[in-house]
Formats: C-alpha cells, sequence, structure tokens
C-alpha cells in the first residue's frame, strides 16, 4: 500500500510552511500514520536534522521510511518528554500533532471505529491498551455514558441514550458493531448515520483518552521546545479545537503562585494563528475527510 492509500495529510502546505522549518533541526510528529507530513518534514531536513515520530498504532509502522535521520516512537505521545529524554533529544526546534485517527484505520472494518461496516466494537489505536468500546458501554453507569456521549459526540438525546443502553445491555448481545446499532434504533433522533456517527466519535475518544494525552503532551510543551520552535496542531472537533486554543492562551495567562514573587508574567507563546487555518475548498473536493480540520500555530517566545 503507498502512503497516499494509507492517508491523505490534511493541510499539507500550511502546516510545513507553519513549522519554519530549519534544517539543522530537531522536529517531532506526534501523530506519524502514512508519515505524509513526516515526509515533507524530513524533505526541509538536512543531514543533521532529526524527526521523532510518535504513533501507538502498531499498524502505521509499515509506513516508516528507511531515513536515518528518523526515530520512531511506537508509544502514545502523551509520554512525549519520557521518550524524547530517553533519545537524548530534550530541546526541539518544532512539533507537529495531527489529531484524531488515519483513513486506513477508519476504514478498516476489523479495528472498529467505523459505523459504515460490521466488527468488534474495538475502536483501541493502541492494542496493547485494555479498554474497548464494548466494555464501556457493558461496564460504564448511566451517568458515566450521559457524560461522555454528551461531551465527546455532542448528542442530543445523550441521557435517554444512556438510560436505554444501560437498560437493554444485559438482554442484547452487545458483540459487534451491528448488534450496537439495532440496539439503538429506538433512540435514534434525526439522520441515523449523523446520530451514529457522533455516538462512535465519543466512544472512540473515551476508548483512547484522546482529550487526556492532548492536555499531558500540551503541558509537557514548554519544557521542551527550545526558543522560536513552532507548534502546529490539527484538531477535528471543536472540543480539541478549544482545548489548544485554550492552552496557547492560558500558558501565556498563567500568574506565578508565589504571591511574594517579583518576576514579570512571562509570555511562553506567541501565538501565529489568530484564527485557526482551514483547507481550502479545492482540498476539501479532492480529500472530503479534511473538511472539519483546523489548524493553529504557536511559537515559543
Ligand atoms: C490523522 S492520523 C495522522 C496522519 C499523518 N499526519 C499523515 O500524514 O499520514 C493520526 C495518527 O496518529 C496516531 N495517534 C493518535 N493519537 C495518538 C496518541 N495519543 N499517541 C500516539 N499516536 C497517536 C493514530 O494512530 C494515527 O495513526
Amino acid at each position: 500500500m503507498n502512503n497516499a492509500a494509507y492517508h491523505v495529510p490534511v493541510l499539507y502546505n500550511e502546516v510545513i510552511a507553519a513549522l519554519n522549518i530549519q534544517p539543522g533541526g530537531v522536529y517531532v510528529d506526534c501523530t506519524f500514520g502514512g508519515g505524509g507530513h513526516a515526509k515533507g518534514i524530513l524533505e526541509k531536513l538536512n543531514a543533521n536534522g532529526r524527526l521523532i515520530a510518535f504513533d501507538q498504532d502498531a499498524d502505521a509502522q509499515q509506513n516508516i521510511p528507511p531515513d536515518e535521520r528518523l526515530i520512531f516512537v511506537p508509544h502514545n505521545f502523551r509520554h512525549l518528554h519520557r521518550f524524547l529524554k530517553l533519545h537524548k533529544q530534550t530541546a526541539i526546534n518544532g512539533l507537529l500533532a495531527d489529531l484524531g485517527v488515519s483513513s486506513f484505520q477508519f476504514d478498516e472494518a476489523a479495528r472498529g471505529f467505523s459505523t459504515r461496516f460490521n466488527g468488534p466494537l474495538d475502536m483501541r489505536m493502541d492494542k496493547r491498551t485494555e479498554k474497548t468500546a464494548a466494555q464501556i458501554l457493558m461496564q460504564y453507569n448511566e451517568t458515566q455514558l450521559h457524560k461522555l456521549f454528551e461531551q465527546y459526540g455532542e448528542v442530543s438525546n445523550s441521557k435517554t441514550l444512556a438510560r436505554h443502553i444501560v437498560q437493554q445491555r444485559a438482554n442484547a448481545q452487545l458483540k459487534d458493531i451491528a448488534s450496537f446499532k439495532l440496539l439503538l434504533q429506538p433512540v435514534v433522533k434525526g439522520n441515523p448515520n449523523k446520530y451514529f456517527a457522533q455516538v462512535f466519535q465519543a466512544l472512540r475518544i473515551e476508548v483512547n483518552d484522546e482529550m487526556g494525552a492532548l492536555n499531558e503532551m500540551l503541558n509537557q510543551l514548554p519544557d521542551v521546545l527550545l526558543p522560536k520552535a513552532r507548534v502546529a496542531i490539527i484538531t477535528f472537533h471543536s472540543i480539541e479545537d478549544r482545548i489548544v486554543k485554550k492552552f496557547f492562551k492560558q500558558a501565556n495567562d498563567e500568574e506565578d503562585e508565589n504571591p511574594f514573587s517579583t518576576k514579570k508574567k512571562e509570555e511562553i507563546f506567541k501565538i501565529i494563528t489568530k484564527k485557526p487555518v482551514v483547507p481550502t475548498a479545492e482540498e476539501i473536493r479532492r480529500n472530503p475527510r479534511a473538511r472539519s480540520a483546523k489548524l493553529r500555530v504557536a511559537e515559543k517566545v
């Protein structure tokens, strides 16, 4: 499979330009996937440059190019600092995170991410972790389910949905996607495809603790970025976008907790994109999966 079939990189030119790549610098790609953005970064690096690429999904490893400047880390980017330390690269010139799942993951029925196929209720990006979508549906209580469908899926009748799952799950065999969709039939509101997509998005975010990983990674940035290092983050839904926007802003606004401190409040990031960069109509026409992408960029002061 070629890389374009695995995943078409989103906002490619915009990301490569935003990173302002120094040829001999050290860069991190938190989300290697099909390696599309990584290839663009490597093309801008000279022989001394380095790219440290994370991906927690073993399938992404089939896309690793034979390039000595690339260090692949097969783990969650929430351990950013730990692995940078391991590879003796704790001062970096830039970082990219292109969040969510790749087209390859989404299109593989056996991974359980898509509502279009039947398959297991799995949705784990990292198969070494334990919690699957089926376990969440069988084990979470009504309040937990309600909260996750409301927060991560913005499902309009999330309370009704949670109650319905809890009432029905003892009798139903939630063995796969088809049986789950069947169980949902009585509570589907509006367009069923849209409804299922929202429910699946919420489950996927919870299975992979996507918000937890994003927050942990962001909080490590001030310690690893060199002055003038650029951070480029592509998000695909409003919850993630809000976290990134708030982080860039709040990192600057944070008060010094010591009331006797005479230190002036320091600015940590210069925000490069006041408004997020979104794909052109032409990119969305070529790659409809780019349609909800938003790129935010900041520079370490
Ligand atoms: C949208 S794709 C990235 C595509 C890539 N930029 C390209 O050009 O092909 C996201 C990738 O990041 C990985 N991923 C998502 N969250 C992750 C995390 N917290 N830690 C490590 N990898 C993650 C997924 O397994 C997936 O392969």
